[in-house]
């Protein structure tokens, strides 16, 4: 089976219709989500809160990361995937950037990485493809900068924000991206932004017109408690669905109706008495 690759998303700009990436954080929801053919899957850091419970994204490490970025792959047959820098793993320096860029690669097994930022992360993402990996740009609202905007505010409502949020996806397209996702931005200046790019725009809480969309996958999925961000909708209800069947399961134990004969064997052999 062929994989993905970067030259494969950049082929989607601009068609008909719009595709679809979902994130992915461990074996079985990467081979979940491969087995509907999305051209990528991002091991974003929202794991930070869907896996491992942290209030927001900025306490994930890169070795939290990196560890579901290798699950995913390993579950991962055609879909690209993408693995998300953390906070703290590019912002510093160029060199950290390249290096940090360098183990979910390598260690990891990702196809490419992104980074949150524009204008002021051009060197970071020159330097990471000048080593041979592709970077995908993520502008707009900036989770990772949730301390400096006062917590997840649609960003880019006015002149001054709009503009500069333009200048950042056309930086992070100078600067080599093979992609960018706009979160958290006006409907209009989404659709400003992917015309004015030759690179895929890949949108959530952007509007409809992207050249594709993402989304969490325990948030479409209603995987994640009662809470659900505005721009995603609940395809289903599986965190209740799991608790009614996890009850069933306890129910079934306690009642003795749980195993039956045909979940085991006997041997039917004679033990001796031991004592
Ligand atoms: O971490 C993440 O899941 C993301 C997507 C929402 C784009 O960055």
């Amino acid at each position: 089976m062929k994989k993905t690759t970067i030259r494969d998303i950049q082929k989607l700009k601009g068609s008909e219709s719009p595709f679809a990436t979902v994130t992915a954080y461990d074996f079985v929801s990467a081979q979940n989500a491969d087995a509907v053919d999305f051209p990528l899957l991002l091991v974003g850091d929202s794991a930070a809160m869907v896996v491992y419970g942290m209030e927001n994204t900025i306490p994930i490490s890169m070795d939290e990361l990196l560890f579901l970025v290798r699950a995913v792959c390993r579950g991962t047959k055609k879909a690209l995937v993408v693995a998300d820098m953390p906070f703290m793993s590019y912002q510093a320096s160029v060199e950290d950037a390249v290096r940090n860029a360098g183990r979910f690669i390598k260690e990891g097994g990702a196809g490419a990485i992104k980074l949150e930022g524009g204008v002021p992360y051009t060197s970071q993402i020159r330097a990471i493809i000048d080593a041979g990996i592709p970077v995908m740009g993520h502008v707009g609202l900036l989770p990772q900068s949730y301390n400096l905007s006062s917590g997840y505010r649609i960003q880019g409502k006015s002149i001054l924000e709009a503009k500069k949020i333009i200048e950042d996806a056309e930086a992070v397209q100078e600067s080599g991206a093979f992609a960018v996702v706009l979160e958290g931005i006006p409907g209009d200046l989404a659709d400003r932004i992917t015309n004015l790019l030759d690179i895929p725009t890949i949108g959530i809480g952007a509007g409809p017109f992207c050249d594709g969309q993402i989304q969490v996958y325990h948030d479409i999925l209603g995987l994640y408690g009662d809470f659900s961000p505005k721009h995603a909708k609940r395809y289903g209800n599986f965190g209740v669905e799991i608790q009614h069947k996890l009850a069933e399961y306890k129910n079934e134990v306690e009642e003795k109706t749980f195993p039956t004969k045909e979940h085991f064997i006997n041997s039917n052999i004679h033990l001796e008495k031991t004592h």
